[in-house]
């Protein structure tokens, strides 16, 4: 039996961060054993709200050298650029006709774009870009291009992939053919939102990241900021509705979980203690892997090298499923 496709990809508009790493990188990473993986750099989806060259090509290799770092390894998965498979463009303008306006009305980031608008009173579509309104589209032909079985995402991606559903059954419809592969999501339970420092769910748009590669002594810092109550040490702390606890959850064993929450809940604990054993995990298993991406991140040569390889795979399997498109639908 053939494997089934995974794909995911990361849009590179800041460092990647411990929710990126948690939520998206470590389950893609998992997943990548068992299935034919594509795993790539979203960099035109970047465009709507990244507007300086130079820093969307740094973060590029910044998101190329955290997966190559976590681990990735290219002979295995296939890794690229979206910009670098342009078939996805003309994929996208194929589904832009199978794509209502009333669906991507419903879309949560356009949403949340309208709903701030309204709070300042100003114009609905004030800021929005028809990149932004368009977004899912985007994102469905990426999925769709390569035949994709499963995406792993964080919930906040949920509805972007029931959109490619319903955009790949609506065209399969009209052609009375399985032209286009149905994608599920693939939210991991314990990992779906990770929070932030200040409690929030962890994103760059909250200004609450802890980014995954932070240098040791940045990382102790920010660390130190995460927001706890104003317990003093004596008292008895709640594990459970403690951030840092919850951040420590995901990189401690089971044994060390139970070990701190007991500690937690006897008191004699100050939160900077608590706050110097989650320095501590986070440290040790950050470490090997910071030292392969400033390395990686030395050398964007050989990263390039990676990018363009996968690119040439990725765009043999798209042209491809662009001729089996253009044939049905007419225009070859
Ligand atoms: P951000 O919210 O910081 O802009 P992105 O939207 O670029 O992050 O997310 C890239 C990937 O990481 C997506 O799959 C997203 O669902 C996942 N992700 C981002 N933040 C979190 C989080 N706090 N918890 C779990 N997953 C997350
Ligand atoms: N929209 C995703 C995010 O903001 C990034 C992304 C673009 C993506 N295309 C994708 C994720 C295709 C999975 C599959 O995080």
């Amino acid at each position: 039996m053939e494997k089934k496709v995974v794909l995911t990809g990361i849009k590179p508009t800041g460092v990647p961060h411990v929710g990126n790493y948690f939520g998206a990188i470590k389950p893609a990473l998992e997943l990548s054993r068992n299935y034919e993986s594509r795993f790539f750099i979203a960099d035109y989806h970047s465009l709507n709200s990244l507007k300086d060259p130079e820093l969307l090509k740094q973060y590029v290799y910044e998101v190329a050298a955290c997966w190559l770092a976590c681990g990735l390894d290219p002979q295995k998965v296939m890794f690229y650029r979206q910009s670098g498979v342009p078939e996805t463009f003309e994929l996208t303008t194929i589904i832009m006709a199978f794509s209502s306006k009333g669906l991507m009305n419903r879309a949560h980031a356009y949403k949340a774009m309208v709903d701030k608008n309204r709070e300042k009173g100003k114009p609905d579509d004030h800021n929005v870009n028809m990149g932004l309104f368009t977004y899912p589209v985007l994102m469905a032909a990426d999925i769709l291009l390569f035949d994709t079985d499963l995406v792993p995402v964080g919930k906040d991606q949920v509805q972007h992939i029931e959109m490619a559903q319903d955009i790949a059954e609506a065209l399969n419809h009209n052609y009375k053919t399985q032209l286009l592969q149905r994608p599920e999501a693939m939210v991991s339970e314990n990992t779906q939102t990770i929070v932030g420092m200040d409690g929030r769910k962890m994103s760059k748009s909250y200004n609450n990241t802890i980014p995954f590669f932070a240098p040791e002594k940045q990382l102790k810092k920010l660390v130190n900021k995460i927001v706890t109550n104003s317990q003093d040490i004596e008292e008895p702390k709640d594990p459970d509705s403690c951030s840092v606890f919850t951040l420590y959850k995901l990189f401690a064993t089971q044994d060390e979980q139970q070990a701190l929450a007991e500690r937690y809940r006897a008191g004699g604990m100050g939160w900077g203690h608590a706050k110097a054993e989650l320095f501590e995990k986070m440290n040790s298993l950050i470490k090997p892997m910071r030292e392969r991406y400033e390395e990686l991140m030395n050398d964007k040569s050989y990263i390039e090298k990676l990018l363009k390889e996968g690119e040439a795979k990725a765009r043999e399997l798209a042209a491809e499923k662009i001729r089996q498109l253009r044939k049905a639908i007419g225009i070859d």
